[in-house]
């Protein structure tokens, strides 16, 4: 019998909330030690630490679901480890074994069990994997030591409206150079989007849109988000860029749309100014889930998609099937469920 937390699991939202144990490894000497779980949630580390001057850091999110019959299970955590090793790989960092990285999301989640939301509270446990390059290292280069982490936290919806409509606006900054690190999960691209999201939110809107670096005429992210769109004639698109961060949530619509929905799919350009293709229209991520977009702003004019008060069908449909395979409801395609 796990402890009683006190949570009001139904009014969480995306905040910071210390739970009991989180998992921490070093990597010293070309090597990872065993990793252990500790209590203490402050990290002691070298003012010369390259991830505190250079950004020589990384990290990843997902989630733990508990199921209709009191089960808990993670959605696609070796999508998780294989993109933070493509990010660590893009900057220098050491990679971290598969096994080891879905063990310690495992133990971090046993070990934080009673942080788990109930089925159907609306809330979920939020994992968060993180690299830091550590050690004293003043000149611009990696790191020798690093600290790999896991902790975690129960969450509610991370844009207010959950499956309501919210409005987005573009915005002329950009969260990542043409062939910079756009498709690494790094803090620096995050550091880069605090500014456009304050503005966005100060106008009125749940964040922005960002459009392509090198020619702001394509739609690429949702702040921290991926883009969807349903077309008139019924297609899944969804754009493509070398400077998108590849959101594991929009490969599983990909393959949701595709093979539950029988519907075609295509990632490709999504012009800015041709937003009338688009019937319907979402923000797909971690922690955004599926969140309908009920109008984009861009250069004064907001051009609504389906309703900016009510979820389209498809949306709904994409939705309803995403979450019935997180909670277990619904088949999962072939290892897509870890179950804890
Ligand atoms: N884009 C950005 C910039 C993000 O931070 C995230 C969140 O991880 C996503 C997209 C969605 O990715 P995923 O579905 O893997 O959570
Ligand atoms: C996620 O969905 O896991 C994210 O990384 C979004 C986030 C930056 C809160």
């Amino acid at each position: 019998m796990s402890k009683d937390v006190n949570i009001d699991w139904s009014n969480l939202g995306f905040s910071y909330i210390k739970t009991d144990l989180r998992y921490v490894s070093i990597w010293k000497d070309g090597k990872w030690d065993e990793g252990m779980l500790t209590e203490d949630n402050i990290l002691h580390i070298s003012e010369a630490s390259t991830a505190l001057h250079y950004g020589q850091q990384c990290f990843e999110g997902l989630k733990a679901y508990r199921t209709k019959e009191g089960k808990i299970q993670l959605f696609r955590p070796d999508q998780n480890a294989k993109r933070m090793n493509n990010t660590n790989k893009r900057i220098l960092m050491p990679e971290i074994p598969e096994e080891k990285f879905i063990d310690a999301c495992i133990k971090v989640v046993k070990a934080n069990e009673a942080y788990v939301p109930p089925y159907e509270s609306g809330a979920t446990l939020y994992i968060r994997p993180f690299m830091i390059g550590v050690g004293d290292n003043i000149g611009v280069k990696p790191a020798e030591q690093y600290i790999f982490s896991v902790f975690c936290m129960p969450v509610g919806p991370y844009f207010k409206g959950g499956l309501s409509p919210v409005n987005f606006t573009t915005t002329a900054f950009d969260r990542a150079a043409p062939y910079g690190t756009g498709m690494a999960k790094v803090g620096g691209n995050y550091a880069a989007s605090l500014k456009p999201h304050k503005t966005a939110a100060e106008n009125g809107f749940a964040d922005c849109i960002y459009l392509d670096p090198k020619t702001h005429t394509k739609i690429e992210e949702v702040g921290a988000a991926n883009f969807f769109g349903i077309t008139k004639d019924n297609k899944f698109v969804t754009p493509k860029s070398e400077s998108i961060l590849p959101s594991i949530t929009k490969y599983s619509l990909l393959h949701i749309a595709e093979n539950y929905l029988n519907m075609q799919v295509e990632e490709r350009d999504v012009f800015i100014d041709n937003l009338d293709e688009f019937k319907e229209a979402g923000a797909c991520g971690t922690a955004a889930v599926i969140t309908p977009i009920g109008g984009i702003e861009h250069n004064g004019k907001l051009h609504v998609f389906y309703s900016e008060t009510e979820v389209g069908p498809i949306t709904r449909k994409l939705y309803d099937i995403l979450y019935g395979i997180q909670f277990g409801d619904v088949e999962a395609p072939k290892d897509w469920i870890v179950e804890i």
